[in-house]
């Protein structure tokens, strides 16, 4: 399901019990470019991203919020860090094999893992798309060497969908990140896992 101008925007933010995830500022550029540029950070992509691509990519995530009412958030720890990095969910791509889908995704600047902010911006995030949008069922996807991302997704209540690895399309054939797998949740099972 593709989201459309009949879904009710974003709200301006979101409170969690720790975290705040909010519409972007242009003062996130900044931090955003930084941690897009430390490779551990980005171990498991393509590479660090220059300048000029992290602002890029900031302004698709941004931009998607508009067009689509769905978008990544800026996570804030309030009192401590304007900005981790970002949480949500978005359309995929169309390039993807699953797609049309809403998928959700996160990345957070090193000094604020371990802390189990990803797992809880996520959930508030998931629990945003569910209400707001109707869409059945949210994805993610991740190289199977990212344990770190998986162990979100799983605390999450997210389960792997057996027979769906694929292989990225922006990774080159024989990189090390290339191959994929995805895990779902539908709308009723975030619920009982929310209810549990
Ligand atoms: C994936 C990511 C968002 C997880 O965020 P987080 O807030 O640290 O999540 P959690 O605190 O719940 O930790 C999740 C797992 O990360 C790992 N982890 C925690 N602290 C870590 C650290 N300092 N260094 C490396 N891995 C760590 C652990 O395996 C942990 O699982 P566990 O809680 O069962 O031990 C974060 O690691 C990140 O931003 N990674 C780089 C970007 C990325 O890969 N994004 C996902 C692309 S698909």
């Amino acid at each position: 399901m593709t989201p459309d101008k009949t879904i009710p925007p974003q709200p301006q933010e979101i409170r969690t019990e720790r975290l705040i995830l909010r519409r972007w500022r242009q003062e996130d550029f900044e931090p955003f470019r930084a941690m897009n540029a430390d490779p551990e950070v980005t171990r498991f992509f393509m590479g660090t991203f220059s300048a000029e691509q992290s602002d890029a990519s900031a302004g698709r995530l941004m931009g998607s919020a508009e067009t689509a009412r769905l978008g990544a958030w800026a996570v804030e720890v309030p009192g401590e860090a304007p900005f981790i990095g970002f949480a949500g969910c978005w359309p995929t791509r169309q390039e993807l094999p699953f797609a049309p889908a809403i998928e959700i995704g996160w990345r957070l600047a090193k000094p604020f893992w371990g802390r189990g902010y990803a797992p809880e911006a996520a959930r508030a995030a998931l629990a945003d798309a569910f209400a707001r949008t109707g869409v059945s069922e949210i994805l993610a996807y991740a190289t199977p060497l990212n344990e770190p991302s998986l162990r979100v997704m799983q605390k999450l209540g997210m389960t792997y969908s057996p027979g769906e690895d694929f292989e990225h399309f922006m990774f080159e054939d024989g990189h090390r990140n290339r191959r994929h797998v995805v895990y779902r949740i539908t709308a009723e099972q975030f619920r009982r896992v929310q209810a549990a």
